[in-house]
């Protein structure tokens, strides 16, 4: 595995094998990687010539300081996971090389998508995503970018992005891998003590129950006792909600045809972790 930590030197690296007709896959990463991330790289190796991944811990995406002093970082263990993987190259950046000096923090024109779930829980959150994502794509200019669903609303906000600005990349879109008991695979996951992880998996057994008791009509009900359910394991909500799996937008009566997804933020202590499931 080739490890370039300057963009002019990636940026000549990808022109090289594009000149050589290789298919440039791209994962984007924060590092402390799990097979949910390897998932992606797997994916990568399958469907293109060359895999490139990129470790950089974004400061910008991090609207909570205390939550971007606590990100784990294994790189490491990242380094060695991905070797052995088959990933050809690593990005491993520092900040002056992803925001140089003088570099022009533009503003994304999302519209609603940020103003709900995440977009309203974590303002700001998706600008600092689509400014580290935008310059990624800026120097790595892949063919195809690997994302995970576990991010189901980063999935549509960079599918907007890439539809503006990156017409010869293509978008995939990988399931979400979890833990043995149904926990979606997750950085933050590292944070969990033994009696938090315990009670981790209750996020997922929530998304469970939505998709048991899914019925046409009013999903009111429903959703107050997934909150019900969750609260009693000692989360405190951010939101439980469910949404057209298409548009994000609320759904709060189903008529037993749209595809509905059901996402869940909330933390233990003070660690926040996210979730989601297709429904239907
Ligand atoms: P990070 O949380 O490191 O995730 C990197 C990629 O791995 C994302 O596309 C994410 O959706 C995917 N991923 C995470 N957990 C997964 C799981 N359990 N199964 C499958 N895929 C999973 O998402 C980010 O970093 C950042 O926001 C980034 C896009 C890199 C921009 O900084």
């Amino acid at each position: 595995m080739i490890l370039l930590k300057s963009a002019a030197d990636l940026r000549r690296f990808v022109l090289n094998q594009k000149e050589k007709g290789q298919l440039i896959g791209f994962v984007p990463t924060m590092g402390a990687l799990h097979q949910g991330h390897i998932s992606l790289i797997e994916r990568s190796r399958k469907e293109c010539s060359v895999t490139i991944c990129s470790i950089f811990v974004n400061p910008t995406q991090f609207n909570n300081p205390e939550d971007f002093k606590k990100y784990p970082i294994t790189i490491e263990k990242d380094i060695d996971m991905l070797e052995h993987r088959g990933c050809d190259v690593l990005f491993l950046p520092d900040a002056a090389e992803i925001y140089p000096p003088g570099f022009i923090k533009l503003h994304y024109e999302l519209g609603y998508l940020e103003t709900l779930l995440e977009g309203k829980y974590r303002p700001g959150h998706f600008q600092g995503v689509c400014q580290v994502v935008d310059r990624l794509l800026e120097i790595v200019m892949p063919h195809k970018l690997y994302l995970g669903q576990k991010d189901y609303q980063q999935c549509m906000v960079l599918s907007k992005l890439v539809k503006d600005k990156y017409n010869d990349t293509q978008i995939i879109i990988c399931p979400t891998l979890r833990e043995n008991d149904g926990l979606a695979m997750s950085s933050r996951n590292l944070r969990l003590n033994s009696v938090q992880r315990q009670a981790a998996v209750e996020i997922y057994n929530t998304l469970i129950y939505l998709k048991k008791h899914l019925r046409p009509g009013s999903l009111e009900e429903l959703k107050k006792e997934a909150n019900r359910q969750l609260s009693s394991h000692r989360f405190k909500i951010d939101y439980i909600d469910i949404a057209d799996a298409g548009t994000l937008s609320p759904v709060d009566t189903w008529n037993g045809q749209q595809q509905l997804v059901a996402l869940v933020a909330a933390f233990l202590d003070d660690i926040r972790l996210i979730d989601n499931m297709v429904l239907n």
